[in-house]
């Protein structure tokens, strides 16, 4: 058990307290990236992010005490995963932080309703769900705050989806990242719509966190991003309290691309677009220049995912007629 563990779970359970517990967690996307960490074991950014929740999007998990089993068993959308997946590896590592002395282990088995691996974010619903069904299976009873900072272990953007809406994490200054956890935001907007233009749903090349070591390390851009970032994040703070969309959607399509253009600079450089990306981002900014407000943000995939208001739905949709569209805040606008 690590140390950010044992103090959270200081009096806790140790034992399960059910034999199987489940729990949901929402996809969240994030507006002002997260790309670096200051401590790669405990995922400590070396930056503030902010995020929108995607509702109902996201990851299931049911967690199963297994009896006389050698290893955890991996089910990701009714298929077992093999052992020596790397997934598997990463779920049963992150599982070894709770064992208990008795070296139980578990049975994993995780709906998704977004294309795994493909940039949208879905080990962080994955990571948020499994530590909400853990802390019902040991009956812990933590905290908001305190699940962040687990999920936060499992994977770092996991630990803003452990809320609906705007979430921002606060990067934090403690070394053991007691103090870096997610936080929503009071605000709604029940007219923002998010768009997923999906192209390709297959599992992305590199992994996100060996492309952010990789551009932390390499990119002679890298050393401004932490300075990018407090500006963006105070502007999109800003946008969000006042609804001032075309500021929100211009803000967070910029750090998109300042993200992806640090990537692009790293030796050897990293793309996470396709073409069919390219020529995706070439039709919103012509939309734009024909005066329709639709955005986009871009994560580690080629995949893009479209920012605008409900009253533009029809247009945006006769542009992109592929288009999955969610409204984080509910229909009702
Ligand atoms: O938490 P990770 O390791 O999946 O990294 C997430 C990285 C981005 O999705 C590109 C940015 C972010 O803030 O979610």
């Amino acid at each position: 058990m690590n140390n950010t563990v044992s103090k959270l779970l200081l009096g806790k359970k140790r034992e399960p307290q059910a034999l199987s517990a489940e729990s949901f967690a929402p996809a969240n996307i994030a507006l002002c990236k997260y790309w670096g960490k200051r401590d790669s074991a405990l995922n400590l950014p070396l930056t503030s992010s902010l995020s929108i929740s995607l509702g109902e999007k996201g990851a299931n998990t049911r967690i199963s005490v297994l009896d006389s089993a050698e290893s955890d068993v991996v089910i990701l959308n009714q298929e077992r995963l093999a052992e020596e997946s790397s997934f598997v590896k990463k779920l049963s590592a992150y599982l070894d932080l709770f064992r208990d002395v008795s070296d139980r282990f578990f049975q994993v088995e995780t709906t998704s309703n977004i294309p795994v691996a493909a940039g949208l974010a879905s080990s962080a619903c994955g990571f948020a769900a499994l530590i909400k069904a853990l802390d019902k299976l040991y009956a812990w009873e933590l905290d908001q705050k305190a699940l962040s900072i687990l999920a936060r272990l499992g994977s770092g953007s996991a630990c803003r989806s452990l809320w609906n809406g705007f979430v921002e994490w606060d990067r934090g200054q403690c070394m053991d990242g007691l103090d870096s956890h997610g936080y929503p935001l009071e605000v709604q907007w029940p007219e923002l719509r998010i768009g997923l233009l999906i192209f390709e749903p297959l599992p992305k090349k590199i992994s996100s966190r060996m492309a952010m070591e990789h551009t932390v390390q390499t990119s002679p851009f890298y050393k401004i991003w932490p300075i990018v970032v407090e500006e963006d994040l105070l502007k999109l703070k800003r946008a969000i309290k006042a609804h001032d969309f075309e500021t929100f959607g211009s803000v967070a399509e910029a750090n998109a691309l300042k993200m992806h253009a640090l990537m692009m600079t790293a030796k050897t450089p990293i793309v996470y677009g396709s073409p069919k990306t390219l020529e995706a981002q070439h039709r919103i900014w012509d939309c734009r220049h024909q005066g329709l407000a639709v955005y986009f943000t871009q994560d580690a995939g080629p995949n893009l995912k479209l920012l605008f208001l409900a009253k533009d739905l029809d247009t945006v949709k006769q542009g992109f007629p592929e288009l999955e569209v969610i409204a984080p805040f509910g229909e009702s606008a």
